[in-house]
């Protein structure tokens, strides 16, 4: 992503900021995995969205209207001997030259020099609550000022949390972002096609996974935006599956939910399939429920619908194929208002999707289920589970769906831009027929 780009975020943040304010946020910590061994380093989102430095140790520093410079930018100084051991470190003079800061320091002098900036200012934008450690650092400066206004300094008045301000910006995403996430999308696409193209009866969920982390990181994407679900049988049926360590069985369905993230923007897939290829009636009968509630609820993603629309379009096909089935018995409009599809239907259609996957925004304004506009992106995933309990007829034991798209909105409707990885019946047994010998 071009510095510009950066550059622009950091000046919308600021215009929304007004006079004598200040606004300071921390990288994320690192995270140790065990004894000497921590997990890859990944930039908190608010941080990478502001500055695309991606180096631990890290604070931003913005000074609207300051003279000297409105960025400030806080990381390592180099260091020969650590950068042999441990990798590059940009130092001050990469954060000017490649990032863009108007001033940088080491990190190191922070507790000298935060102090100073924060000193004068009447509001301070600030993350608080999501690193202790750095609230602690936080706090100590502001009564630090506030003890030394006795002898005329200035403390700030007001904080103000900064998530609010940052979560409104990285709801509605730029052209830069949108074409992060489309890479990411591609990538995830082809990494479902694999997955099908590879399962059969007597395969590891694991093996499935690995195929997907191949494609992965084929497209350049480094990390899965999420841990990768892959679940056969009864597995399918628990939302957050990822142990991921059974053999898949003929005349089971596989739920995988996986996608890769690039240039910290996640994509968000899910598809289900049947291990041998060839869905059975009765799971067939479920999945064209599932992919007819998911075709409703994309039809509703459009600039006026609200947040809510589209889960209502779903709800109320998921609740119609239920009755069908003779799953659920009566009025459709009664079992709605019940809920009744709760037990097999028991989560949300979807949750806005960007850098995290599931992203920041609010979903109402004023207790009001909020409006959809273009630039907001967001997943449609509407699912069936249907355990075993006594009251259902065996043949429907353990069908656990979910199909899952990742939808932009745009000025007339909408965008999937996960499209291309196969979703109709007849699509995915062509596949699968195709790759089996
Ligand atoms: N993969 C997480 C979700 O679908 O929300
Ligand atoms: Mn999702
Ligand atoms: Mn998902």
């Amino acid at each position: 992503m071009l510095k510009k780009e950066f550059a622009k975020r950091r000046q919308r943040l600021m215009d929304m900021m007004g006079e004598d304010s200040i606004a300071v946020l921390p990288n994320a910590p690192v995270a140790n995995r065990n004894r000497d061994v921590d997990y890859p380093y990944r930039s908190d989102s608010h941080f990478h969205y502001l500055t695309g430095f991606d180096e631990p140790e890290s604070v931003m520093v913005l000074i609207p209207g300051r003279e000297h410079g409105e960025y400030i930018l806080f990381c390592r100084e180099r260091d020969l001997e650590k950068e042999i051991w441990d990798g590059y470190r940009a130092g001050q003079e990469g954060a000017i030259e490649q990032f863009g800061a108007d001033d940088s320091y080491p990190i190191t002098d922070l507790d000298d020099i935060l102090p100073g900036l924060l000193e004068g200012k009447e509001t301070v934008y600030y993350t608080m609550g999501h690193q202790p450690a750095f609230d602690q650092h936080m706090v100590s400066w502001l009564n630090h000022l506030r003890q030394a206004a006795r002898s005329g300094k200035h403390s700030p008045h007001e904080i103000i949390d900064l998530e609010h301000s940052l979560s409104e910006l990285r709801l509605f995403k730029s052209s830069a972002e949108v074409k992060a996430m489309r890479h990411a999308a591609e990538a995830s696409v082809q990494a479902h096609i694999r997955a099908m193209q590879f399962t059969a009866p007597g395969k590891w969920e694991y093996e499935v996974e690995a195929e997907l982390v191949h494609e992965f990181m084929k497209h350049g994407c480094r990390s899965p935006a999420y841990p990768s679900i892959v679940g056969g049988g009864e597995n399918g049926c628990i939302l957050h599956y990822i142990e991921n360590n059974a053999k898949l069985k003929n005349n089971d369905l596989l739920l995988i939910d996986a996608g890769a993230e690039y240039q910290c923007y996640a994509a968000d897939i899910t598809r289900t399939f049947p291990v041998n290829g060839k869905f059975t009636d009765a799971q067939k009968a479920v999945y064209q429920i599932v992919l007819d509630a998911q075709k409703a609820a994309i039809a509703a993603v459009k600039p006026g619908n609200h947040w809510n629309q589209p889960h209502e379009a779903a709800v109320e096909v998921l609740t119609q194929g239920l009755i069908d089935l003779g799953l659920l018995q009566g009025n459709l409009e009664q079992l709605i208002a019940d809920n009744a599809y709760r037990e097999f239907y028991m989560h949300r259609t979807g949750h806005w999707l960007g850098m995290d996957v599931h992203d920041v925004g609010d979903y109402k304004i004023d207790d009001e289920w909020r409006l959809l506009e273009p630039g907001m992106v967001l997943t449609v995933e509407p699912g069936l589970y249907i355990r075993d309990p006594a009251h259902i007829d065996t043949k429907w034991h353990f069908i656990g769906i979910r199909i899952e798209d990742d939808v932009l909105v745009t000025k007339d409707g909408c965008e999937v831009l996960t499209e291309a990885a196969p979703k109709e019946v007849t699509d995915i047994e062509a596949l699968m027929a195709e790759s089996m010998h």
